[in-house]
């Protein structure tokens, strides 16, 4: 029988989850006062971020939230608060995305928003939790803003504060071999490349295929539809892949949690991991609670949540004597 006594105790690593998605209203509101931002609140309880159904409207709320991150300050501020709950969920490992874009186009400085978020990264360190950031490009943006972004990166790549490249955002008629040419630069940069391929797009086996075959990303995320083609599973399978799942965020979007593909998934031995992706967006649930109420939906027991315990840190970028520590 599973407890949340077991899931809070295990070790795992948090592989897919938006910095900006964890941003919680009392802190939203306090940096809204303190930038002077009206987002018609007059406390935390009056920001909602609850959305109808889908991708699109889901994005506009996550757009809207992050308005009121303004300085280094805020950045931090939103990192320790995460990485803090992290400390407490025994996840020793997180792999963050951050979506520069969103804050660029807003006027914020690359700048502000790296360094506010890595002082939390390096403070959290003695709370044992190891982070690393993976940089996403908005997909709907130009290919020319994400080299710009690219090149923004480069000096914080170099010091080694940013290990991967991810996309994300809206994907409707936004492939990924929309931004071929700058995975290929960021690959041969070193940077380690994975891409959210929602299962729900249209083109959603095209888009795993070109993420696999022509990108050809060391990680995937969603990406559930891969389970309509047998030939990209098993490569996917073969080459020991990492798949991020997500199932409470698919609720939270779309009142399905992708519960066959991703059991099919396991059963077949792809390194499938659970993870949160936006939790304050999606019903304030964290790793945790992912753990516990998909665990409870499949009928698993503590052996198959250690299985995706264990696929957490096999998938994770992490060295191979950091991975036997966990292992
Ligand atoms: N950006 C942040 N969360 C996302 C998600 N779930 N899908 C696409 N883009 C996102
Ligand atoms: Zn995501």
């Amino acid at each position: 029988e599973l407890t949340r006594e077991f899931i809070a105790g295990l070790p795992k690593a948090e592989l897919h989850v938006h910095i900006e998605g964890t941003l919680e209203p009392e802190l939203e509101f306090t940096c809204a006062q303190r930038n002077q931002i009206d987002i018609q609140a007059k406390s935390p309880a009056d920001i909602d971020h609850s959305y109808g159904y889908g991708l699109t409207e889901f994005l506009k709320a996550y757009y809207r939230g992050m308005k009121v991150l303004r300085t280094e300050q805020d950045f931090y501020e939103v990192t320790w608060s995460f990485l803090q709950k992290m400390a407490q969920s025994n996840v020793k490992h997180v792999e963050l995305f951050f979506d520069p874009q969103a804050h660029t186009t807003r006027g914020i400085t690359f700048e502000t928003v790296i360094e506010g978020i890595h002082a939390a990264i390096v403070d959290a360190q003695a709370l044992g939790v190891d982070t690393q950031l993976v940089m996403c490009f908005l997909r709907e943006l130009s290919k020319q803003s994400a080299w710009k972004t690219l090149a923004s990166a480069k000096p914080y790549h170099e010091k080694g504060w940013i290990i991967g490249v991810g996309l994300d955002s809206a994907e409707h008629h936004n492939p990924p071999l929309k931004f071929m040419t700058v995975f290929d630069e960021a690959q041969r940069q070193g940077y380690f490349l994975t891409m959210h391929c929602d299962p729900k797009q249209v083109d959603s086996v095209e888009h795993v295929k070109q993420a696999l075959e022509v990108i050809e990303v060391d990680r995937l995320d969603h990406g559930m539809s891969i389970v309509q083609n047998a030939d990209l599973m098993e490569y996917l399978i073969s080459q020991q892949i990492g798949i991020t799942a997500c199932p409470i965020a698919y609720y939270y979007t779309r009142k399905d949690m992708e519960q066959k593909a991703i059991m099919e998934l396991f059963a077949k031995g792809a390194v499938i991991s659970l993870n949160s992706d936006d939790p304050s967006y999606k019903g304030g649930n964290y790793i945790n609670d992912v753990y516990y109420k998909f665990g409870q939906k499949c009928g698993w027991g503590e052996d198959e949540i250690v299985q995706i315990a264990q696929n957490s840190f096999q998938s994770a970028w992490i060295s191979p004597e950091a991975k036997a520590s966990y292992l």
